[in-house]
């Protein structure tokens, strides 16, 4: 009997579905709904789509073709550099200037925005970290891209109008659209739209096209795992300490939750996405601000988590979302995941806090 994709085949048979949706169809699909739409948008995501092959394409081939290591400079916020940073940066850089949409970039990478003053006209604005959690590069574990978009007022479009970091000094409410990559057992694609759903695609090596597996994410409302770098617990203020030390003293007949964590935001946050749970990265004493950078890692993620169902809050328990920087790589506390366990973080703080 003929079996359709849907359908369950024998164990080991591959089911063929000859209707998939790529990344490509689900852009084209979003554009037609808005009728106004120039499609700069749509460009602009294919540009960003040719990145993420790109930097995932190298990552497989890393061992092999000398890429890992340091590149011997280190970055803005003294991070020391691997080859692969300063590629996936090359790469991001790149893509975006061609793309001839985007006016500001910011990247984890420089220090300064980058202005494309020879596309005047372009709308966007992007900030991206090229690659998250770089430390865990050569030992092959995940790591992956953030980004988010930002549309740019009309005032500000133009020859004749001075564009500069400044502008893209926004809160995450103000972003269009974000996402990110996670490049591991397969590469994974995790997208959303202002107040739109969550979606997310995986790149089918030999097709070269991330197909859409996971549509409209929606994280569970609580789930026991808790996802931190313990060893910072000495830092911690005492409510963070007592936060998660009651996860895993309970009490009388509770489960102690298990503790997951990977070092890379991306796959730690791809793992709450889909399982549940709380990440967290909490401002400390040795780093007051926090680690994970505002603009394009903790807003890009915040928004994500929120349009999947779940919540994003720094280390005074406001809303990640409505954090506008003052400087592009301004840092942030984060507390992320399900609305429960977010929610517990939130009232064990101000019950410490009274
Ligand atoms: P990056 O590689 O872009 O500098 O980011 C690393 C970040 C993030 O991925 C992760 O959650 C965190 O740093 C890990 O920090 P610790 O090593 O301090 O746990
Ligand atoms: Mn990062
Ligand atoms: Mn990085």
């Amino acid at each position: 009997m003929a079996t359709n994709g849907n359908e369950n085949g024998a164990v080991g048979q591959e089911n063929i579905n000859t209707d998939i949706v790529t990344l490509t169809r689900f852009l084209t699909e979003e554009q037609v709904k808005v009728p106004e739409a120039t499609g700069d948008f749509t460009l602009l995501c294919h540009a960003l789509q040719f990145a993420f092959k790109s930097i995932a394409y190298y990552i497989r081939r890393a061992t092999l073709i000398n890429l890992t290591g340091l590149a011997g400079s280190s970055n803005t916020t003294g991070d020391d550099q691997k080859k692969l940073d300063v590629i996936g940066n090359d790469v991001f850089i790149a893509a975006m200037k061609g793309s001839g949409k985007c006016r500001i970039l910011v990247s984890e990478e420089e220090e300064e925005a980058i202005i494309f003053d020879e596309h005047p006209n372009a709308r966007y604005a992007v900030v991206c970290d090229p690659i998250d959690g770089s430390s865990n590069l050569d030992a092959g574990v995940s790591v992956g891209t953030i980004f988010g978009i930002f549309k740019l007022p009309d005032d500000i479009l133009g020859p004749q109008a001075s564009v500069t970091a400044k502008d893209i000094l926004r809160p995450g409410t103000e972003m269009v659209a974000s996402g990110f990559t996670m490049y591991g057992a397969s590469a994974q694609l995790v997208i959303t739209m202002k107040s739109g759903n969550v979606n997310g695609f995986t790149l089918e090596n030999s097709l070269g096209e991330f197909i859409l597996t996971h549509p409209n994410m929606q994280l569970p409302a609580k789930r026991a795992i808790y996802s931190v770098n313990e060893g910072n617990s000495a830092y911690w203020d005492e409510w963070v300490n007592a936060y998660f030390h009651s996860l895993k003293h309970p009490g009388e007949g509770g489960k102690p939750y298990s503790a997951r964590y990977i070092g890379s935001m991306v796959a730690d946050a791809y793992r709450t996405l889909l399982y549940g749970g709380v990440f967290a990265y909490p401002a400390d004493h040795k780093s007051p601000k926090g680690k994970l950078r505002i603009l394009y890692e903790c807003a890009p993620m915040a928004m994500i988590f929120e349009n999947a169902g779940g919540l994003a809050v720094n280390s005074r328990m406001e809303r990640l979302l409505s954090i506008q920087p003052e400087h592009i790589h301004d840092r942030s506390g984060v507390f992320l995941g399900s609305k429960d366990e977010v929610q517990k973080v939130i009232d064990t703080y101000h019950k410490h806090k009274k």
